[in-house]
Order: structure tokens, then C-alpha cells, then sequence
């Protein structure tokens, strides 16, 4: 399957794909998402099928204005304008009491809803054109990596889809930051928008929440791996392979960037290039322990857990 170049006529196909059950890969800025009708079970079931995700991992759905978010939840809490005021379209999810009229299946039975609106103007049109809700996870087979271009997409997944809308390389990387709003505020999985961009907006500080707290049922402690096993090194020695922050010694070296920004763009990337060589292990560089390397951390802590 050719992906389709991102005209006005290929929108049209695959809004009238989406709207007739079927499954779609966009792209979004952060990664590329597999996109369902979140109002149609049978197409959301397929979502889960394709993935090989566990029913109890909840998907988000995806929207194209701040007036749809009403569609899809109970009750807006205070502070959820100003979020969206600052960072919406952008690669923020929150968390919301779930609306009746959300399928079980989206949410995996769970009284609350995912909701984000994403900030690339290819699935944009398809929202407006749609007038859908899409349940999109990232376009990965569960726990492998995310594509962050539309030919990195899996052999596996390309098997059980309908089309592929081609909208160039993402442009942050790695997946959005996830924002419980029921009860205190408190991050789910780190993303681009840091705690403390998000906690000036809303004026307070968020509730501390460890790892092993966060209530984000799809935080498995392996996700996000490449097919070799990788690990976390200080140094990459000059025969070893993996990624590196210093010049590269040999040709299964690649050169990673030193800001957090750069780094998350690349990650995904790099990875996927490592896993189609004939390779034993692939070593990672640790970054800084800042705050602005967070999100990385969680991928590459993740990519890297061999329990
Ligand atoms: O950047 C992104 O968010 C990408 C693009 C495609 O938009 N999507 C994405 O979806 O990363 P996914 O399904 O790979 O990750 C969604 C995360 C999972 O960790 C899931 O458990 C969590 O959001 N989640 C979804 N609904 C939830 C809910 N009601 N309560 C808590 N966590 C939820
Ligand atoms: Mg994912």
C-alpha cells in the first residue's frame, strides 16, 4: 500500500473511508495515529486488532475544535480553557469525565475520555471534512515504535488498514503529554509540554505523581522497543552500536543531538534505522537528568526495560 499524497481528493477518500468503518494512518505532529470513527465500536475494535493493543488500554479521541470536546465529555473542568487557549491544536491529551454516548470500547470501560486536538493541518482537514471524532492511538504494533514518517510504518500494521495519508515527518516526535484533569491535576506520560508550562497556565502547582502511580492504564513498564534488545550506557564505546551524543565512531553510530527538542524528533527515527541491522544490541547514550529531558527518559527508560 502506497501512502497518499496529502490533496484535497485523498482528504475526501479517507473522510469517506473513516466515515464507512474503515481505518485510516494520519499524521500528526507528534506521531503518526491509527484513526477510527471513536463513535463506531466495530472500526474501534479493529483499532485494537490491528495494534495487538489490550482491550484495558484506553484510546484517545481526537477532535478538531474546542466547541467538539463538548461532544465527547460530562462536565469541562475550570482551567481546561486556558489550556486550550495555550496549547491547543498542540500535543496535549487530557483527561475528562466521559460523556454516555462515548463507546465502552474507546475508553476501556473506564468513566473517563481522552481528548486532544492535534496540530497538523492534514488531519485537521480530515476532522472538519469528517465531522468525526477519531479514537487514534500511535501507528505502532503494541510496545514497538511509534512511526514519525508515513514509510515507517510496520509491515504488520500496513496488513490490516485502508489507507496511509502521507503528511511528512513529525514534527515533535514522541507522544502528546497526557494530563489527568479528574480530581487534582497530575501528569500521565510526559510529552514536549513540560509540568511546568502546564502548571503557569493553570496557576498552581500539579499533584506529584511517581511512575508507578500514574493512573494511565497503557503505562507499561516495556513500550515504545526497538526489536533488539537496547540499553542505557554512559558512553558508547568506539566498536559498540547505538545512539550518541559525541561524533559517531563507526557506521551503527548515530549522532543524536544535544538539545531535549531535537533529540525527541530524532529518537523514533533512529531507533527504527538501528532495529533493520544485522545488530546484537543497541546502547543508548543517557542524557541529561534535567527537567526538559523528562519525555525522553520515559521513552528511552521504556525502550530499554527488559522485564
Ligand atoms: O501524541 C499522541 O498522543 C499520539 C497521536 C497519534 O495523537 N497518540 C497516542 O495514543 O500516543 P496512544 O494510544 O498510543 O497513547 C494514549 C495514552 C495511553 O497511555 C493510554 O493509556 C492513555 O493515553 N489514556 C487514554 N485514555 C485514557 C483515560 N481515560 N485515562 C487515562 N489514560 C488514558
Ligand atoms: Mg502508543
Amino acid at each position: 500500500m502506497r501512502p497518499l499524497r496529502a490533496v484535497e481528493q485523498n482528504i475526501t477518500r479517507v473522510s469517506r473511508c473513516l466515515l464507512s468503518g474503515g481505518l485510516a494512518v494520519l499524521p500528526t505532529e507528534t506521531v503518526y495515529g491509527l484513526a477510527a470513527d471513536a463513535t463506531n465500536p466495530d472500526a474501534v475494535q479493529k483499532v485494537f486488532e490491528a495494534k495487538g493493543r489490550p482491550a484495558e488500554n484506553p484510546l484517545i479521541v481526537h477532535v478538531g475544535s474546542v466547541e467538539a470536546i463538548e461532544f465527547w465529555c460530562s462536565n469541562i473542568p475550570p482551567g481546561l480553557d486556558a489550556l486550550a487557549e495555550a496549547f491547543w491544536p498542540g500535543p496535549l491529551t487530557v483527561i475528562l469525565p466521559k460523556h454516555p454516548r462515548v463507546p465502552d470500547i474507546v475508553t476501556a470501560g473506564l468513566d473517563t475520555v481522552a481528548l486532544r486536538i492535534p496540530r497538523h493541518t492534514v488531519t485537521l482537514a480530515v476532522l472538519e471534512e469528517s465531522g468525526l471524532g477519531l479514537a487514534m492511538p500511535s501507528a505502532n504494533v503494541f510496545t514497538g515504535l511509534s512511526p514519525t514518517r508515513a514509510d515507517a510504518i510496520s509491515p504488520e500494521i500496513i496488513a490490516k488498514i485502508d489507507m496511509i495519508l502521507d503528511g511528512g515527518p513529525c514534527r515533535i516526535g514522541i507522544e502528546s503529554t497526557v494530563l489527568n484533569l479528574v480530581g487534582d491535576p497530575t501528569i500521565l506520560r510526559p510529552g514536549l509540554i513540560s509540568e511546568e508550562e502546564i502548571a503557569s497556565v493553570l496557576g498552581f502547582g500539579l499533584s506529584a505523581s511517581t511512575p508507578t502511580e500514574r493512573r494511565s492504564p497503557g503505562q507499561y513498564r516495556k513500550h515504545y522497543a526497538p526489536k533488539i534488545p537496547a540499553r542505557l550506557v554512559e558512553t558508547l564505546g568506539d566498536t559498540e552500536a547505538g545512539l550518541t551524543f559525541t561524533y559517531s565512531t563507526n557506521p551503527n553510530q548515530i549522532h543524536m543531538p544535544t538539545d531535549s527538542g531535537n533529540y525527541a524528533r530524532k529518537l523514533y527515527a533512529a531507533l527504527a534505522d538501528l532495529e533493520t541491522r544485522d545488530l546484537k544490541e543497541i546502547l543508548i547514550e543517557m542524557p541529561p537528568r534535567t527537567s526538559e529531558w523528562d519525555a525522553v527518559w520515559d521513552r528511552i527508560t521504556k525502550a530499554t526495560n527488559t522485564s
